[in-house]
């Protein structure tokens, strides 16, 4: 069997929402707002990973936890021969907890960042030899395309690390919505999502005591500067993360420590001392709260499980 990866090309390059228009747009806007899928350059999704190590985020490890434990209940419910679509594959590492138990037959990781996914399903293909991996490079959240040849009567699109957190509710209901209308019948979702917990150990996760979460949201002014030919004083701003408790969302922002500008293309977007750019929402939900929400998107829950301490939980939703 081949270890091969086949790739997909799936970016859309200058169709709007790209890096460049999105950042005039939200350095122009009122508040400074910018979507997170930026974080993800090849940097990006390094700090990314190194935040998933750090003891204070609890979210993979314990995610990870609940996956291996559930790996043959899972199984069952896809049943094998599937096809399995990571959205937002990053570096593939949870899938393989679930590979071996569910045996599907052919995997798509799909991502934003085409280095890093095309280094991770390579390494994916080598270890799992048996499996037929696909690679699509692209904005999920935009356009969500399964790529010519790559079909299954069965599908599960698996979207772990409470990716979901980072939409709106309205927009996650949404995007799981039309979801959906790309799954066959039969298919189904797993889907990992945060659970609402007290502020404390919230805001721990987002405030690691390495800087690592620092780096990660800093590194969005850095990205500015190397691919746009931004100028901008990275020092002169500091990482900000809380727990929004009436929104149920943890918030990052950049908040500026002076008054100063951001210059792109010779437009000059103005910080004042204390004006924050709104980088990221990461939603915290109840079990409850989310399957209402899955259930307004046309799904069926089919099964929910969560760990001793009801940190986080992962949700089967059915497409019948
Ligand atoms: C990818 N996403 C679910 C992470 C989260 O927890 O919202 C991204 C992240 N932001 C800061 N730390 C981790």
């Amino acid at each position: 069997m081949s270890t091969a990866v086949h790739f997909h090309d799936q970016h859309v390059e200058g169709a709007g929402g790209t890096f460049r228009d999105d950042v005039i747009q939200g350095l122009g806007a009122t508040p400074k707002a910018l979507s997170p899928k930026y974080f993800y350059d090849e940097r990006g999704s390094r700090l990314f990973e190194a935040i998933c190590e750090q003891p204070e985020y609890y979210l993979t490890r314990t995610e990870e936890g609940i996956l291996a434990g559930a790996a043959a209940e899972i199984a069952a419910l896809v049943g094998p021969g599937a096809l399995m679509v990571e959205l937002g594959s990053g570096a593939s590492r949870k899938v393989r907890l679930l590979l071996e138990a569910m045996r599907p037959r052919r995997y798509l990781g799909m991502d934003i960042s085409r280095d890093f996914l095309l280094k991770s399903t390579r390494r994916l293909a080598a270890d799992y030899p048996w499996l037929e991996v696909h690679a699509a490079w692209g904005d999920f959240s935009r356009r969500l395309a399964l790529p010519s040849g790559v079909e299954g009567r069965r599908m599960v699109a698996f979207f772990p690390g409470s990716s979901i957190g980072n939409f709106t509710p309205a927009e996650a209901e949404a995007f799981l919505s039309r979801l959906r209308r790309a799954l066959p019948p039969g298919s189904g979702v797993l889907v990992g999502v945060d659970l609402v917990k007290e502020r404390g150990l919230l805001e721990a996760a987002y405030n690691d005591a390495a800087g690592v979460t620092a780096a990660f949201n800093l590194n969005l002014l850095e990205r500015m500067r190397r691919d746009l030919g931004a100028a901008v004083e990275v020092d002169a701003f500091q990482h900000r993360a809380f727990f929004n408790a009436p929104a149920s969302r943890i918030e990052m922002h950049l908040v500026s420590r002076q008054r100063q500008a951001i210059i792109l293309e010779g437009q000059r977007f103005v910080f004042e001392e204390g004006e924050a750019l709104h980088t990221e929402n990461s939603c915290k939900y109840s079990v409850a709260g989310f399957q209402a929400l899955a259930a307004r998107a046309g799904y069926r829950s089919g099964a929910v499980w969560c760990d001793d301490q009801a940190l986080f939980s992962v949700h089967y939703l059915a497409n019948d």
